[in-house]
């Protein structure tokens, strides 16, 4: 729905800051903000300091850049991979042993082989796995199974409803796995579950973690397996809108922790580790990704052309999301390329336009009917909000478009913004091509 007036966000790093950064760096290009993500993982743990051996496993797919990562280590938090190519940089940053979860589905065999050699948790997605792995590679002293609910529970748009989700197994197939696996030899098990995603109703999650407690409960009654350690999931939402509340962290902190103690007066059950795998939560609010405003056409609608497009942020044309979006008028723009001029043409009378890339798809846009603002000019900079997680990561090179450079404000004295990517080049479009000119 159009806006008439742009409810405000606040920029994490400053607009002279990006203006200063937008003279000589091209766009479109992303911005992280460090000191931001460094304040969430310390908030987060000391929410859930009660919790026995509490970890956040960041999801390394929404944010899988080393320099990230690292920080995120620094903070002491594990890393949730689901590729080789995750396990690599998890490897390449320091991760190992217990502070990497292996979370894939449909898993090739060398990815297992990887994941085992670097003494990582490994999550199976289904029972027939534990044969698999036994026959090939040798089943690790710990396992973790990847639990979906079914019909019990709801999912959402990004995840879809648990009953037709791929991934995961059914109780049943949760208990076959931990029978046949104690029968070759496994001696430590763990639980894992993420059928939601950014949701911000603390209570979707609680009830998630209640469901994976009960099920800890379950397994020691009817096998006398303690359960070592559950895996929450991630999926905490983040305040996309304006209007938007925070997720309330503490809330579900408390539920849980009461939860967690009124297990324990059970016959038996033991204190098992409580961690989970956000991703969105941690890096989202601390990313952005800057665009430059290169059209402005009007036809049926206004739109405004920028030079990013959906394979910079699919976000929007994947599951319509809503990515907020502020608009800076850029005074050194004109300046630094005489070429391009300003145009005050085609301008929307209610500042309301559809903000779209270039690609040669109709759902190639960053945002539909939104008020963006009155006099947005050609060479104006656009700042999309929340990109920091489920952003970069999700580029593709359809149309043969590149994938921006990645920059990080540190959070250092002189808080200066250090490329922790390069930018695509045409060139590496096309070193992947193997093609001899007959002519
Ligand atoms: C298995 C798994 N864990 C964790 C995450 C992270 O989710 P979020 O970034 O919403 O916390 C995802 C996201 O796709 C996932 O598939």
């Amino acid at each position: 729905m159009a806006k008439s007036a742009q409810q405000s966000k606040k920029l994490v790093i400053p607009e002279n800051e990006i203006l200063a950064f937008a003279i000589d760096h091209e766009t479109p290009v992303y911005l992280y903000d460090e000191a931001l993500i460094r304040s969430i993982c310390k908030k987060l743990k000391a929410s859930f300091n009660w919790a026995p051996g509490f970890k956040n496993y960041f999801a390394v797919k929404a944010t899988p850049n080393p320099s990230i990562l690292e920080i995120l280590k620094d903070e002491g938090f594990g890393v949730d991979c689901s590729s080789m190519a995750e396990l690599m940089l998890a490897e390449l940053v320091g991760f190992s042993g217990n502070d990497i979860f292996f979370t894939s589905n449909n898993t090739p065999l060398d990815e297992y082989t990887k994941a085992k050699g670097l003494g990582a948790i490994i999550n199976l997605d289904d029972v027939s796995h534990v044969e698999f792995i036994h026959e090939t590679i040798g089943l690790p002293d710990l396992l973790c199974f990847r639990y979906n609910p079914g019909r019990s529970r709801t999912g959402n748009v990004i995840i879809g409803d648990p009953e037709n989700s791929k991934f995961g197994m059914t109780k049943n197939q949760i208990f076959a796995a931990i029978e046949k696996s104690l029968n070759l030899g496994v001696k430590k098990f763990a639980l894992h579950t993420m059928i939601i995603s950014n949701c911000l109703n603390e209570s979707e999650i609680f009830a998630n973690a209640k469901m994976m407690f009960d099920l800890v409960v379950e397994i020691f009654e009817k096998t006398g397996v303690n359960v070592e350690t559950v895996n929450c999931g991630g999926g905490f939402g983040i305040p996309y809108r304006p209007e938007d509340r925070d997720f309330d962290l503490d809330t579900l902190s408390r539920n849980m922790q009461e939860y967690f103690k009124g297990l324990l007066t059970r016959d038996g059950v033991k204190p098992f580790n409580i961690v989970f795998e956000c991703g969105r939560y941690i890096t989202g609010p601390a990313g952005m990704l800057v665009t430059r405003i290169l059209h402005l056409k009007k036809s049926y609608k206004n739109f405004i052309g920028v030079d990013a497009n959906m394979a910079n942020l699919m976000r929007p044309a994947l599951y319509n999301s809503y990515h907020h979006i502020v608009h800076i008028k850029d005074p050194n723009y004109g300046i630094i390329n005489s070429k391009l001029k300003r145009s005050l043409s085609e301008q929307s009378q209610d500042g309301v336009y559809d903000v779209v890339g270039s690609l040669c798809e109709n759902n190639d846009k960053l945002a539909i009917d939104r008020f963006i603002g009155h006099n947005v000019e050609i060479g104006d900079l656009l700042v999309i909000l929340d990109a920091g997680a489920h952003g970069h990561c999700m580029g593709f090179n359809y149309n043969g478009k590149l994938r921006s450079a990645e920059y990080l404000k540190t959070s250092s004295s002189s808080g200066s913004l250090i490329e922790i990517r390069r930018r695509e080049t045409l060139n590496d479009y096309f070193s992947t091509i193997n093609y001899k000119c007959s002519k």
